[in-house]
């Protein structure tokens, strides 16, 4: 898919396009739509008053107009317009642009009276690059497609910039969605090499005998199992005079069976995206390149593959964390912390402003927030404000929870001095309990098991994974 999009000075009827996408607010014409009805001598108000069309948010209506497709959005009421609305709408655009396969088309800057020019246009590019996105490099059929789109009275900056986002987003979905026989932990770390030669990242990436001569004993047990051996990634991006250094952990699971403690077969579909987070830590270095933010910043990834062999990991296991505290392994499939642990030790070492770690980490997060909201911890409020202001100026949804510290004590082993899971109860926060004895503070956690994999199409792209988290982190990372 190649996108471009352009703003426009003209409104939707001076610009070019086979399709004009033009809004409907509470059952009426928008003024950029009424502007459009005066152009085409009043077929759309015709068409809106013949028809049912309410204009419900989502709602999309097409109407002939001599050589052109009208294509009326309904946008819903004025009451609580938002961004996330617009951005929705931009999304819903290139669905109904790429179904009906025009090459040019032109869109309303919606809301823009409401929520300024700028603020408009953002919203809407990104959603229009977001809807855009497909995965079909393994459909014999697909064929490259084209599309230039207008957004009429828009703004050009920060059309650029929803573009870098976006497809900064569309890159970590693309990670995400690559099949685990193609994807292996190797691969993962052979496009991060890959990434930092193109852009100028500093890069290091660690076999197995370097990983173990770091002593991390828990990400290595869950790497056994597998023929595919571990590698450890670490990425820098080093501007000249950084105002801050942080570290961004992204948990890299090519593939989790569940190993010993095996998942169901409906469980264990899409475990392939045990890696977004990993893919969100490469989407936000791929931003960065572009924004450069005086932010240095550290992106560590432990790939590896949680499988079953004559060598894989049991339960009862204790293993020797790098930080050097033991762990009792309750549970092969509670992996993703054992990786983590010594990810985050790893990070801990550069001694960073702050430690972020995003991560499919737990079942009982999916259980507590569903598939759009991710789950945040955080032993600091600032740096919890701030991730919180970066994911909801970006429409992707994050919600705190409670680093619940009585919890603490249903990770004590009997036999070491932690074990990787406690009671199913308050799962998602055991699990990033557990995280934060690896670290220092500042230390928050996203646990995106929920938001990082969409099992249907959903209002911002096609089924598979979102990219979610990309957005939050390069705001988070270039504002202030
Ligand atoms: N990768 C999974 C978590 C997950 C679940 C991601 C659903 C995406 C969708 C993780 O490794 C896992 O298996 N967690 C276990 C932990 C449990 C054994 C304590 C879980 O949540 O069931
Ligand atoms: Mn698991
Ligand atoms: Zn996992």
């Amino acid at each position: 898919m190649k996108i471009t999009l352009r703003s426009g000075r003209r409104s939707v009827a001076g610009l070019p396009g086979k399709l004009k996408v033009v809004g409907v607010v509470s059952g009426k014409l928008t003024e950029a739509g009424q502007e459009l009805d005066a152009a085409y001598s009043g077929l759309l108000s015709q068409a809106l008053k013949a028809s049912r069309f309410r204009g419900e948010e989502g709602e999309f209506r097409l109407v002939m107009a001599g050589e052109a497709f009208v294509g009326l959005l309904g946008l819903g009421s004025k009451r609580g317009v938002s961004a996330d609305r617009v951005r929705e709408a931009g999304a819903r655009v290139a669905k109904e642009a790429l179904r009906l396969g025009v090459r040019e088309v032109a869109v309303e800057n919606f809301f823009a009276d409401r929520l300024g020019k700028e603020a408009a246009s953002y919203a809407l590019a990104e959603g229009l690059y977001l809807g855009s996105y497909r995965f079909d490099r393994y459909k014999s059929e697909a064929r490259p497609v084209r599309v230039r789109y207008w957004i009429a009275k828009g703004r050009g900056r920060v059309v650029e910039e929803a573009r870098v986002l976006a497809e900064a987003t569309a890159y970590a979905r693309d990670l995400a969605n690559e099949p685990p026989n193609v994807l292996t932990p190797e691969a993962l770390a052979a496009e991060a090499e890959r990434l930092a030669g193109e852009h100028g990242f500093e890069v290091r990436v660690l076999g197995p005998e370097e990983i173990e001569a770091l002593g991390m004993g828990a990400f290595l047990a869950v790497a056994r199992g597998s023929a595919h051996p571990p590698r450890l990634v670490h990425l820098v991006y080093r501007p000249e005079a950084p105002r801050r250094r942080v570290a961004l952990v992204g948990k890299g699971l090519c593939f989790d069976t569940g190993g010993y403690s095996l998942k169901p077969t409906e469980s264990m579909r899409h475990m392939k995206a045990d890696m977004a987070g990993a893919a969100a830590v490469l989407g936000t270095f791929r931003a960065l390149a572009e924004l450069r933010p005086p932010v240095e910043v550290h992106g560590v990834i432990a790939a590896a593959e949680n499988k079953i062999s004559g060598g894989a990991y049991v339960v009862d296991e204790v293993v020797r964390t790098m930080s050097g505290k033991t762990v009792e392994v309750a549970n092969t499939d509670a992996e993703g912390r054992l990786t983590l642990a010594d990810a985050l030790a790893y990070a801990g070492r550069e001694a960073p402003d702050a430690i972020v770690s995003i991560a499919t980490l737990t079942g009982s997060s999916v259980v507590a927030l569903g598939r759009k909201v991710a789950a945040l911890f955080a032993t600091d409020d600032r740096l919890a404000g701030a991730l919180l202001e970066a994911a909801d100026a970006e429409g992707e949804k994050l919600w705190r929870m409670p680093l619940e510290r009585s919890y603490r004590k249903l990770l004590v082993s009997d036999v070491a001095d932690l074990k990787n899971v406690g009671s199913r109860e308050g799962g998602a926060i055991q699990a990033a309990l557990f995280l934060a004895e690896f670290v220092r503070d500042p230390f928050a956690h996203l646990d995106i098991a929920g938001p990082a994999f969409q099992r249907e199409g959903w209002e911002l792209g096609p089924a598979g994974a979102s990219g979610y988290g990309v957005r939050t982190l390069v705001r988070w990372l270039a504002s202030r």
